[in-house]
């Protein structure tokens, strides 16, 4: 696919992320297994983006590769105008504490630590000194400011994906990338779960791309993007 310009000018409209022959194949007990073939996309900063597709179809492997969680096996991936798949893990590191923010279905909080302690972790991290402010501000944002000090064994699953979602975005990521974000959740917690995704998009023009099989909320997203088998269904 014949890439656009990756500086036009305009924040709103420049690619943030663009993919080229994008492919992740494994070698398994059977044989070669090709998880994910000839990927090539344009996201736009600010938009938002479901991918769907049946269980299996490669949903969650494409965005751990988008994210630089994992490395595909051919084409490339530009993030910001930065090409990801030439960077060494310490590069890729750097972009994800940059970029990036992340959702998992499981949450993946650290259970030590308290929800206050999780989401101030990715500012301490990139040594902002105002961590604790900016965590507590948005533990308040997402409704939690009664469950600071909670570790996460002590939150409900809904409290918790609030937790992720705000340590997800306590760095102001370009791009959130969630996998299933209101999968665990009873549909009224999992509608207002994606409320507050939403909000939080609009108001820091996050680009978006949500992993779902809700109808619903793929229908929200501004695009929606189906994998059938490993590669994008038209
Ligand atoms: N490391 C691996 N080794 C072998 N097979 C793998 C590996 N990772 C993923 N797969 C296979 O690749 C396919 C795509 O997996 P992936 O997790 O991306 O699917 P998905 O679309 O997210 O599915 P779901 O909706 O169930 O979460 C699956 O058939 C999976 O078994
Ligand atoms: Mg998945």
């Amino acid at each position: 696919m014949q890439t656009q310009s990756l500086n036009n000018g305009s924040q709103q409209d420049s690619d943030v992320i663009v993919t080229e022959n994008l492919g992740k194949s494994v070698t398994t007990s059977d044989g070669l297994l090709h998880i994910l073939s000839s990927i090539d996309l344009i996201i736009k900063s600010g938009e938002s983006v479901a991918i769907v597709g049946a269980s299996g179809s490669g949903k969650s492997t494409l965005i751990s590769l988008l994210a630089g969680l994992d490395m595909p096996t051919s084409g490339t991936i530009s993030l910001n105008g930065k090409l990801l798949t030439a960077m060494d893990e310490d590069g890729r590191a750097a972009m994800r504490n940059e970029l990036i923010g992340f959702v998992f279905q499981s949450f993946q909080l650290l259970q030590g630590l308290t929800a206050l302690e999780n989401v101030m972790l990715p500012l301490e991290l990139s040594g902002d000194r105002n961590a604790k402010a900016l965590a507590a501000a948005l533990l308040g944002r997402v409704g939690l400011s009664h469950r600071l000090s909670h570790t996460p064994q002590k939150l409900s699953g809904g409290e918790q994906q609030r937790v992720a979602l705000a340590r997800a975005f306590v760095t102001k990521p370009a791009i959130l990338f969630a996998d299933e974000p209101t999968g665990n959740l009873d549909s009224k917690t999992g509608a207002h779960i994606i409320d507050l995704l939403f909000e939080l998009n609009q108001e820091n023009h996050t680009t978006l791309i949500l992993v779902t099989h809700d109808q619903a909320l793929a229908a929200r997203c501004q695009r929606i993007i189906k994998l059938d088998s490993g590669r994008i269904f038209i």
